[in-house]
């Protein structure tokens, strides 16, 4: 953290104010590598998929929440010292003071804070264990306006727009729809850095698919991945993807798919595997919306953290949109051959229904021959009035009918991944420190794409001729894309480990050679080795090795 604040990774926010718990600025380093990272998760999770990426509203209107059930169910437990005021979630001040694992519900609490006669850091007493919504409400609109609150999940905005978004997959399935977004959340007492914000960001996917048919048709992809999985009941298994769908530790095929799919992202950005595990959560852990829940957790200084949530929702989202809102969130399934069924249907007796219902008699006719007949009444509607009939108005006959398919409403797995708490790892996991020339060096291992400042331009002595090709080579590579930065501050041992210290792959120096054949060196951080190469070929080279983790030696022999 200290690197990160010195550098320029990460602010507090509010800091000339001194700051507000739960709130970072993304500083001009640590903004560049989250958007990257998001980058990365678009390449994986929406252009490999049949995934649309959209963009919704961050404040939702009241209606969204009463339907979604956070409204109600969106609440952790508080617990207050009498003594001091400060306030605490109450499940986390417990797991840290007595280690234990204890469901959030206020009566779990309360017998827990009794039995352990638990007290607050100064020694006072805890009042009465207190629910707390975690969403930020606001109003919209003048006077008394419209309530309102600052979504707690991108996910909402997804199932809200569900009639507009499955016409635009028109009606087939499985699809998935994305979003990337800030998610606020009052969090009790955010004491984590940026593991627990009260901003933060997420970048989600719900991926809607048939109830009967939760498959995924890349699973092959994934399949013989070898992953450690623990358990319900705490139990570990180091096995592959497709051994543990067999064996019902997970689920179902897209479950697995995507916990398969997410641990690649993570190993792509530089997470590391054997800090990598899934974790089932227990029945009394799950979200009030989810059957089966997995957490990517990676192990950090704060111990092993939650960096991505991976449900299966089911048709709980969709379902209660289409109670509250009155709108069919359903979708047509064609059958993939239509299915013949035997069905009673009722043949009006004209001349019983004319001399009873007189002018009427034609409309209950009609009506009589569209319904299907399961006793011996049935009962029609005819200009809002509803008729019984018995079996002396009409005949049964038993037809044969094809029907083309059902109406579904769609289940849905959702990755869920907070992108802070990525970045934060992958800065942990690729901090690194050795000795370079006798002298220890802090390096940031940063996957080269991921570098928010991909190349320096190092003149080797801060005076003309040096500085002015220096900055020629800067604006040449602006020009084409990189982001560079140009430095001439300093020993150039120092300017090396300045820039390795914010995990920049290459630095380019100008030294007196090239002034006689136009060649610069290339410096590689990971090796410190370094190859002389043209200028006229910097850009494609560079260009080749970002892209890739090629070794710069290849790239050296063939230009010198
Ligand atoms: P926790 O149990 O740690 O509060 P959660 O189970 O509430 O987390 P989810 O609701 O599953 O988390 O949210 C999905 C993802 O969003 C998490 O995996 C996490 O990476 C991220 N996330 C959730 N809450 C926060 C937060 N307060 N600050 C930063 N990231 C968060
Ligand atoms: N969408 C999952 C979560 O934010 O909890």
């Amino acid at each position: 953290m200290e690197m990160l604040l010195r550098r320029g990774f990460l602010w507090q926010s509010f800091e000339i104010y001194r700051g507000m718990a739960g709130f970072f600025d993304y500083a001009p380093l640590g903004n560049n590598l989250r958007r990257k990272i998001e980058n990365i998760w678009r390449e994986f999770f929406v252009i490999d998929e049949r995934v649309a990426e959209i963009d919704t509203p961050l404040i939702g209107i009241e209606e969204v929440f009463i339907a979604s059930g956070h409204a109600t169910s969106f609440v952790d437990t508080a617990i207050e010292c009498q003594n001091c005021h400060r306030v605490y979630r109450a499940d986390h001040y417990i797991k840290e003071k007595l280690n234990l694992e204890v469901e959030s519900s206020i009566d779990a609490i309360k017998e827990v804070l009794e039995v352990y006669d638990l007290k607050c850091e100064c020694g006072g007493k805890f009042g009465e264990p207190f629910p707390m919504n975690l969403m930020f409400s606001t109003k919209i609109g003048a006077g008394k306006g419209k309530n309102a609150y600052l979504r707690p999940e991108t996910a909402q905005g997804i199932f809200i727009a569900f009639k507009r978004l499955s016409n635009y997959f028109r009606e087939k399935l499985p699809f998935g729809v994305a979003q990337i977004g800030r998610a606020f959340r009052n969090e009790i007492s955010p004491r984590q850095g940026v593991i627990r914000l009260r901003e933060f960001n997420q970048a989600e996917l719900e991926f809607f698919v048939h109830p009967a048919e939760k498959t995924h048709p890349n699973f092959r992809e994934v399949a013989s991945d070898v992953l450690t999985l623990v358990d319900k009941f705490d139990k570990t298994h180091r096995i592959t993807l497709e051994e543990a769908v067999k064996k019902g530790i997970i689920a179902n095929e897209v479950l697995a798919y995507f916990i398969g799919k997410t641990r690649r992202f993570l190993l792509a950005i530089g997470i590391k595997d054997e800090k990598l595990r899934f974790r089932q959560h227990k029945d009394d852990e799950k979200a009030h919306y989810a059957t089966d829940c997995w957490d990517a957790e990676a192990l950090t200084s704060y111990g092993w953290i939650e960096i991505v949530g991976i449900a299966d929702r089911t048709d709980y989202d969709l379902s209660r949109h289409a109670k509250f809102s009155g709108e069919d969130l359903s979708i047509f399934v064609p059958y993939p051959k239509p299915i013949s069924v035997k069905k009673k249907r009722a043949i009006p007796k004209m001349n019983a229904l004319g001399p009873a219902f007189k002018s009427k008699a034609k409309k209950i006719a009609e009506a009589l021959e569209k319904v299907e007949v399961s006793g011996e009444e049935v009962e029609v509607e005819v200009d809002g009035e509803k008729i019984r009939l018995t079996r002396d108005f009409f005949e049964i006959k038993e037809v044969e009918e094809e029907i083309a398919g059902e109406r579904v409403v769609p289940h849905v797995i959702e990755p869920s991944f907070g992108l802070d708490r990525i970045t934060f790892t992958v800065l942990e996991h690729s901090f690194d420190k050795d000795v370079v020339e006798g002298e220890e060096r802090k390096v940031l291992r940063l996957k080269r794409r991921l570098a928010p400042v991909e190349v320096a331009v190092l003149p080797l002595l801060s005076r003309e001729p040096f500085t002015t090709r220096a900055m020629e080579i800067v604006g040449m590579l602006k020009k084409a894309g990189f982001y560079t930065e140009y430095d001439d501050s300093g020993s150039i041992g120092r300017r090396y480990r300045r820039y390795d210290e914010i995990g920049t792959p290459f630095c380019i120096t100008i030294d007196h050679q090239t002034f006689e054949d136009g060649t610069v060196t290339i410096r590689d951080r990971d090796t410190t080795g370094q190859v002389r190469v043209k200028i006229s070929d910097l850009t494609w080279i560079l260009r080749e090795l970002l892209m890739s983790e090629k070794n710069i030696e290849g790239f050296g022999e063939k230009f010198r």
